[in-house]
């Protein structure tokens, strides 16, 4: 029972005592030479990040860090790359070859394997595969400067695939496999992909995911489409699936038909998109977030080099879905251009067992663990045995990222994961940044459990007032970036104006996060969640627009708010109010309805937890909704002031249907 969150007494009690954990000694060895980073890059921030450009390939080399017109940057000004040969090639030719490069484990279990079907790659593997991958890419009509759509299960073709486009220049826009096809459809048509590489299948928690049927919906409405190109990941007996002739085409007819010889990696500038990943915002609509060549991959490189202190005999599991930021920058571009092993694994963290994280951990040694809070915690219920289990002495580093880590989370990772002698590194970091930019390095800083600490170097975070100025120490604010960064997004695919509108008009100069913070008396930096209607569930972004906009879709639906309310594993869940049209009765039923509608719209991970139907939605004169008057309402808190209210009846009438607060 000691280990779940709520008795927490005695941690409670260690944390009052403000608990530090400074770098054990094995590691404070290794952080040679990386303490004076800091020093360095606040000197000569430019100096800095073009030392850091010198740890990738390039063809042509630049002439100049940076171009900066706010918010427009171009960063390595005149040097041209492909991001392939710094993640693929270099090592495949060189004598990282038969390192491996990717570690697969499928999620169904085989008899004798200690947990699933295995595949190693090494980077000859990889090299090999990319290469076919993109001869194949190519006779499908796909050339620079085109985008492609990838709807993937967590297997190494999807790497595969993202790097094969990265290799013919066009820009892939990975889609979460956890997306319905309206979602898959928007997404396509958004961003004018030409092709979809998607699988069967994928293993998900014991089911099959129906990938291609999905994709098959999805394209039914998006006339660019001229390709489907479809994995065989499940096979014929457990998902069949019907190709359309002319249009759909099996990977592994594609790729045999490809010539072996490599196919020459297209030089693109520096500034030349390499994917497009869509991300919620405060509207209903995704926002694609554009990514370059140049910038983005050395700051991966770099930030994955000095966050997770890696070295060439690691083995570091991101577990994070390719289909997310994090499983494109610490999954994919910047482990692989670092050279290093990397760990993917395809489906659930609690399937067949609550120990399968631990036991993959131990089946490959693993010695970096990049993961999200919400799974931390969903272990601590599930307690100290599973982790007992099984061997992590391997275990040298943890991470986490995708929201706040709550210190009972944070030192229940430290002692029972991390044998209470691997540091934690708290990363904070967005779509939008590309790569992380607060965070602790490993063997340099002193860490506080909740605190992602400090700005990694060359960076320039604030915390900053309504006018924009620095809050004093010991205060809290909006977090914001005095400076640009190479990994930043450079626009929103199609919408310059959004982005400028978006990220760079509340504070001008200032790149603004959406994000709340504090900073102590020492400086560390302590996160606060989102200060707009992004919520954060299970890590995953979701917009309260986007749930709406599914919600009033629906022909029983007038009106709807959504809100998120405190979760104890979530950290967020979603909360609906509805409004039902004239002459619909609502009742439980339709709460299920409107539940499923909102799965099959946009995906499960928007599917509301509670629905809470009323005759009206509390507003403020101006038409507003009162989203914190149905917070409290919705977490049984006394409610607040509704002066503003222009009827208060609907909050009683409300709180008569679902008062649960003690008062
Ligand atoms: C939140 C995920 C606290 C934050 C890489 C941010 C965090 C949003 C942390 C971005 C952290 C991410 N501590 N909050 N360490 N990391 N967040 O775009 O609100 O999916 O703005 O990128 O997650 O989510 P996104």
């Amino acid at each position: 029972m000691s280990d779940t969150p709520s008795s927490s007494g005695m941690i409670s009690a260690l944390l009052q005592e403000e608990r530090r954990f400074p770098p054990p000694p094995a590691l404070a060895a290794t952080a040679n030479g990386k303490a004076d980073l800091y020093e360095r890059a606040a000197k000569d921030p430019l100096a800095f990040w073009a030392e850091m450009a010198g740890g990738i390939d390039w063809a042509t080399p630049f002439t100049k860090v940076l171009d900066w017109n706010v918010p427009w940057a171009k960063w390595f000004v005149g040097g041209t790359l492909n991001a392939s040969v710094s993640c693929v090639d270099r090592h495949a030719l060189g004598a990282r070859r038969n390192k491996a490069a990717l570690i697969w484990e499928g999620e169904p279990h085989v008899a004798g394997n200690l947990g699933g079907e295995t595949r190693v790659l090494t980077y000859g593997d990889l090299y090999r595969e990319v290469n076919r991958a993109a001869h194949a890419i190519r006779a499908l009509g796909i050339e620079k400067g085109d985008r492609v759509a990838i709807y993937m299960p967590m297997v190494p073709e999807a790497a595969i695939a993202m790097l094969a486009c990265a290799r013919l220049g066009a820009a892939h826009t990975v889609i979460f496999g956890g997306f319905a096809p309206e979602a898959i459809r928007d997404r396509v048509n958004d961003s004018g992909a030409k092709l979809v590489i998607t699988a069967d299948g994928g293993y998900r928690r014991g089911n099959v995911i129906p990938l291609y049927d999905n994709v098959a919906k999805a394209v039914e409405g998006t006339p660019g489409v001229t390709h489907v190109l479809v994995l065989r990941r499940v096979g014929e007996s457990v998902r069949p699936v019907t190709l359309t002739p002319g249009r759909d085409v099996w990977w592994h007819d594609a790729l045999d038909a490809a010539p072996p010889t490599p196919l020459e990696p297209v030089m693109v500038d520096a500034e030349h998109p390499l994917y497009i990943l869509y991300t919620s915002g405060t509207t209903g609509k995704p926002k694609g977030m554009l990514h370059t060549t140049g910038g983005y991959l050395v700051g991966t490189m770099a930030s994955a080099k000095y966050v997770f202190d890696l070295k060439d005999d690691d083995v570091f599991w991101c577990t994070a879905d390719v289909g997310w930021v994090t499983g494109h920058s610490y999954l994919v571009y910047g482990p692989l251009a670092n050279g290093a092993t990397c760990v993917m694994y395809e489906g659930a963290p609690d399937w067949p067992d609550k120990d399968r994280f631990w036991q993959i951990i131990a089946k490959y040694r693993v010695s970096i663990l990049y993961t999200a809070p919400t799974a931390i915690r969903s272990f601590m219920r599930f307690g100290t045995d599973y982790p007992k289990r099984h061997d992590m002495s391997a275990l040298r580093l943890l991470g986490t990222v995708g929201e706040p880590i709550n210190p009972e989370a944070w030192i229940w990772y430290h002692e029972n994961i991390g044998g209470g002698r691997c540091p934690i590194v708290d990363t904070w970091w967005q779509t939008e940044t590309g790569m992380i930019l607060i965070t602790p390095l490993p063997g340099v800083t002193t860490t506080r459990p909740g605190s992602a600490t400090f700005a990694f170097p060359g960076i320039d975070a604030d915390v900053v007032d309504e006018s924009g100025q620095s809050v004093p120490l010991g205060s809290g604010g909006y977090l914001v970036l005095r400076r640009p960064w190479p990994a930043m997004a450079r626009t929103l695919w199609g919408d310059d104006e959004r982005f400028q509108q978006t990220y760079w008009s509340r504070f001008p100069g200032l790149y603004f996060t959406g994000d709340g913070a504090r900073r102590d008396e020492d400086g560390y930096i302590w996160l606060l969640g989102r200060v707009d209607d992004v919520l954060n569930v299970a890590g995953h972004r979701i917009g309260t627009m986007e749930v709406e906009s599914a919600l009033v879709s629906h022909p029983s639906v007038a009106e709807a708010a959504v809100i998120g309310v405190a979760h104890e594993i979530k950290g967020q869940a979603l909360a609906a109010f509805v409004t039902p049209r004239f002459g619909i009765t609502p009742d439980d039923a339709l709460a299920d309805t409107l539940k499923k509608h909102v799965a099959t719209t946009i995906g499960a991970i928007a599917r509301p937890d509670q629905i809470y139907f009323t005759a009206e939605l509390p507003k403020t004169r101006s038409a507003k909704i009162m989203r914190r008057l149905l917070r409290d309402i919705a977490e049984g808190r006394v409610l607040g002031d509704t002066t503003t209210l222009t009827d208060p009846a609907v909050v009683a009438d409300i709180r008569e249907r679902y008062d649960h607060s003690e008062a």
